[in-house]
């Protein structure tokens, strides 16, 4: 099939695989999982009942949610084999980069069974344990055993805080893993396919997911826009700092998306729940949030006529500063939703799976360029 020779830079604009598990409404500024509305989602489902639907593509009845929750449950302990890869892949490298390691030595389970949904329901269940667990050696803490009835959110916090969470702790955090589990095919989890679409192992597409979310174009922007917060410092210098920033062509983090170029829809909640943990929680997540208000109010001023406005990273820092996670471990916790979305795409796309395998427009020198001996180059 002749396709037109041309190079669309970044794949903008292309439709690369077709998918059923969610519908970006750029027009409306809306996000449906399966024709579900995130919104709705995340404040009536749970994290676990998301990722039921996210891999088997309708919501779950009761026997079949709780049997789901119970593989789960018993895929969050971690062994003391597993401890032990946590505990030497933290004390080497970045959170993200542990997490993909984690992931790499459980590529390697010799206990492989053949049904790719089995993988995806341990690797689902245990990244939240894993990350957790990464959060405390590299503090200098010893590991623990997780919690699983505490449920991935609330596992999660209880680990981060040695403490069990409060009620809005864990809600917080499993309606923003709900509104991070799955958004089509942003850079990590094309990437996560393409691994896939070479009949290497769901683990393999996982760490490919992890390396390529790490970036702060992508997964990476909340951890930034907590420290351009941090940096503000106070919102009457909101405006002084947007001028020198944009006049340096810095760019806003937590603001433009390739997609949406009106308000994304899980930033839209995620910024009520940072007016509540702002609240809750007082102090400079107060402080934080009253500048990220402003620099939203000043960035759109300035920036929506180029359909610039704060995507799904924006807020969520005041929410997990508010939660007890640290900045460094922000875009781990948005790898701990996505794992779902990545392993949900893999195991979509292989039920009619082609090796992905573009072409490059060559603009190389003439072919047939004659060997000079090394000699006669002068
Ligand atoms: C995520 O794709 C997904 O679905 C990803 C994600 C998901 O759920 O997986 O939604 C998660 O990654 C959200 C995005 C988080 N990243 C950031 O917040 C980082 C800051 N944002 C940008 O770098 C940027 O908006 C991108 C990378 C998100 C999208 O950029 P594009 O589509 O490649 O647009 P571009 O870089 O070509 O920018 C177009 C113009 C440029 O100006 P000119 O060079 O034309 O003059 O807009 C400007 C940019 O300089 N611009 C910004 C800006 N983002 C773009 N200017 C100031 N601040 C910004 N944030």
């Amino acid at each position: 099939m002749e396709t037109a020779q041309r190079v669309y830079k970044g794949l903008e604009g292309v439709y690369v695989l077709e998918s059923s598990l969610c519908l970006i409404d750029t027009e409306h500024g809306k996000l449906y999982y399966l024709g579900y509305d995130v919104e709705e989602l995340a404040e009536k489902s749970s994290y676990e009942e998301v990722s039921y639907l996210l891999l088997h593509g309708r919501l779950p009845k009761r026997p079949e949610l709780e049997e789901f929750v119970g593989k789960l449950r018993s895929e969050m302990r971690l062994t003391p084999e597993e401890m032990r890869d946590v505990q030497y892949a933290a004390k080497r490298t970045g959170p993200m980069d542990a997490l993909a390691a984690f992931y790499l030595f459980a590529s390697k389970d010799p206990s492989q069974t053949k049904d790719p949904m089995e993988h995806a329901i341990r690797a689902v269940a245990k990244a939240g344990s894993v990350l957790g667990n990464i959060v405390r050696v590299q503090r200098g803490e010893e590991p623990i055993e997780p919690q699983p009835e505490l449920g991935i959110a609330g596992n999660l916090v209880y680990l981060v805080t040695s403490k069990k969470p409060e009620q809005y702790q864990t809600e917080f955090l499993d309606d923003i893993l709900i509104l991070h589990a799955e958004h089509g095919v942003p850079a990590s989890t094309f990437g996560a396919v393409v691994t896939a679409s070479t009949l290497s192992d769901i683990y393999s597409s996982i760490v490919t997911g992890l390396m390529t979310l790490k970036g702060p174009l992508h997964g990476g922007a909340a951890e930034a826009a907590y420290y351009q917060f941090v940096e503000i410092g106070d919102p009457n210098r909101v405006e002084s700092w947007l001028e020198r920033a944009l006049a340096e062509k810095r760019r806003v983090m937590g603001f433009g998306h390739r997609v949406y170029k009106i308000y994304d829809p899980r930033a839209r909640y995620v910024k009520a729940m940072a007016a509540r943990a702002a609240e809750l929680a007082g102090g400079r997540v107060k402080t934080l949030y009253e500048i990220a208000v402003r620099l939203e109010q000043a960035a759109i001023e300035r920036l929506s006529a180029r359909g610039l406005y704060p995507n799904v990273d924006f807020w969520t820092p005041i929410v997990y500063t508010a939660i007890g996670i640290p900045p460094g471990y922000f875009t781990a916790v948005f790898a701990v939703s996505r794992v779902v979305g990545w392993v949900a795409h893999v195991i979509e796309y292989w039920k009619d799976n082609r090796l992905i395998r573009p072409l490059h427009l060559y603009t190389g020198p003439e072919p047939g360029q004659r060997y000079v001996p090394i000699e006669e180059r002068g």
